[in-house]
Parts: structure tokens; sequence; C-alpha cells
């Protein structure tokens, strides 16, 4: 089957053609963000359509309604995407906006503004064998070839949103979300799901209660949000998503990088790591 895998070139990153334009990624630039807004920033691959879910949930104290009958796309729409600009508009109140861009082209947008910004961040290791696979299924990517190959570009920063280290570094640095934002890791996410929707609930004022909360964990745990078509992505087209290539809820684990790099990908990805974050107190959990 044929791939869509024309990029868009903005800023010298690119992104998937078949979904992003010169006039989406502008209208994302010079976006007018509302005090009540809810921001979630992400490197692909990184729990964005978990933190999705859990934003959805804390926002409708634990009813699954929305959830289990609008898509994350619909709910949550991801700014820089030639769809949003009807939806976001469209939309009264509070607003879940997603996007994957990197902090300096957001930065004088979201200047001034009262938005709550979250950023997730997952142990890049594990990031680059999600997004290796994810290349496979999503005919909007290029084909990847071997994971050598993958990684290699991945290290570099070619890959599709740019480079891993630059968007981490961006986001968190002084002026990005670590000021007023949330800053949290698929890691401790995952540990601790519970502690972290408190965190987030708190974060965005809408502490959840008893069965609140209990709903919430139930419903954004990684066996209910595979069963959940609104988040799995098996109602996108096979053009689009091919789950014959693999699933979009693949693993959902911690460490699963063990299982693919080899000894060598490991010391050069260690060494590329020791450089581009040594200014970057982040620390990051490889394995649980
Ligand atoms: P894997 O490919 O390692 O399984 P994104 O939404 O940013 O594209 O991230 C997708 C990754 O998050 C996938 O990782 C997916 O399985 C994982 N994920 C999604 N929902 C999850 C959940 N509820 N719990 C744990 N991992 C989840």
């Amino acid at each position: 089957m044929a791939r869509l895998d024309m990029t868009e070139t903005f800023h010298h990153i690119s992104f998937p053609g078949h979904i992003h334009t010169q006039d989406s990624l502008n209208y994302a630039l010079h976006f007018q963000f509302r005090d009540r807004d809810t921001v979630i920033a992400t490197y692909p691959k990184s729990g964005t359509t978990w933190m999705q879910e859990i934003v959805t949930l804390v926002k409708n104290r634990g009813d699954p309604q929305l959830s289990k009958t609008v898509p994350n796309w619909a709910r949550a729409p991801w700014l820089e995407q030639h769809y949003s600009a009807k939806v976001l508009e469209a939309t009264q109140g509070d607003r879940i906006i997603t996007t994957h861009l990197p902090y300096n082209l957001l930065s004088s947008a979201l200047q001034g503004s009262k938005a709550k910004v979250i950023y997730v961040a997952r142990n890049p290791k594990d990031v680059a064998v999600s997004y290796y696979h994810f290349h496979k299924m999503a005919k909007f990517l290029p084909e990847p070839n071997s994971f050598d190959e993958f990684l290699d570009s991945f290290l570099e920063g070619s890959v599709s949103y740019g480079s891993w280290f630059d968007h981490v570094k961006g986001w968190t640095s002084q002026a990005g979300v670590l000021a007023n934002g949330l800053y949290i890791s698929y890691e401790e996410m995952w540990l601790d799901l519970q502690g972290s929707m408190e965190r987030i609930s708190s974060f965005l004022h809408c502490p959840l209660v008893g069965d609140e909360l209990t709903n919430s964990l139930r419903h954004c745990s990684f066996s209910s949000m595979s069963d959940n078509a609104m988040v799995n992505y098996t109602q996108i087209p096979k053009e689009i998503m091919d789950h014959s290539k693999g699933k979009f809820m693949r693993k959902g684990k911690i460490g699963d990088w063990r299982n693919t790099f080899t000894e060598e990908q490991i010391g050069i990805f260690d060494t590329v790591y020791s450089y581009q974050m040594k200014d970057c107190p982040l620390t990051f959990m490889w394995e649980c």
C-alpha cells in the first residue's frame, strides 16, 4: 500500500504533510490562547494520547462518556494540524489543546497567557523504539528501514517533529514549562498513576474525589485504552494507519528498549545523550 509520506518543512523541521500545511503551522504560531485552555505538549510517542485521556477524564470528573464517544483528536486537537482551527474556534469554555511543536515556535503565542501547560516526557530510548514501530504502521511517516538507521536519524534530529533533545530542553527550560506549568514523565505516570492523576487534577484545579478518581484510573489504564476505539486509532482508515503492521497501543511499558537496542547502539546513544543533555537537570528512569 502506498505511503502518504509527503512532508511539510517548517522552521527546518519536517512535519507529516497530509495533516500539516504551512497555513496550519503558521496558525499555531499566532494562536490566541485563552486563560481556560489546557495545553498538552509532547514529543511524539511520549504519552500524548494517555495524557489526552487523563485530562479529558479529570475535566469530566471521571465520567467516561466523552472519552468513549468522541475521538481524542476531536476533543484534544493538535494545534498545528489543518483540521484544528475549525474545532478550536467552535469550542466554547474549556479547551484541551495538544501540540508536538517545539517550545521556541510556540513561546510567543504562549507569552502572557494563563493557559495551563502540561509537558509529558518519556525516556528517549523507549521513545525511539516506540517511534520506530509507529513508522511501520503510520502511512503518513516515511517507511523505516532498519532500527539502526532509524536510531541515527532520531539522534541527529532529522525525524518528523525534529530533535527529541531540542524538544525536551526547550519545553523544560526556565522560560518553558517548569516555571508555571506541570512537568511529568511517562515513567512517573506508569509507576504511580493515582499520584500522577492527583498531581494533574490539582494542577488543573479539578481535584477528584472518591469514585471520580477510581473511575478515571480505570478508564485510562493501558488495557482500557487499548479497547477504546476513541483512542486506539482503529477507526482510522488503513491507508493512514495500518494496524496489520502494528498496534498504536503497542506495549505501554518502561524499558522495552532493552529488547531492541544492541550493545553498540546503547554506546552510541549514551554518548550523544551525555553530550546533548550535559546542561539539562532532567533525569529519566530507563527501566523498572
Ligand atoms: P509503546 O509504543 O511503547 O507501546 P503517544 O500517544 O505520544 O503517541 O505515545 C504512544 C505510546 O504511549 C505507546 O507506547 C502507547 O502504547 C503508550 N500508551 C498509551 N496509552 C497508555 C497507557 N494508558 N498506559 C501506558 N502506556 C500507554
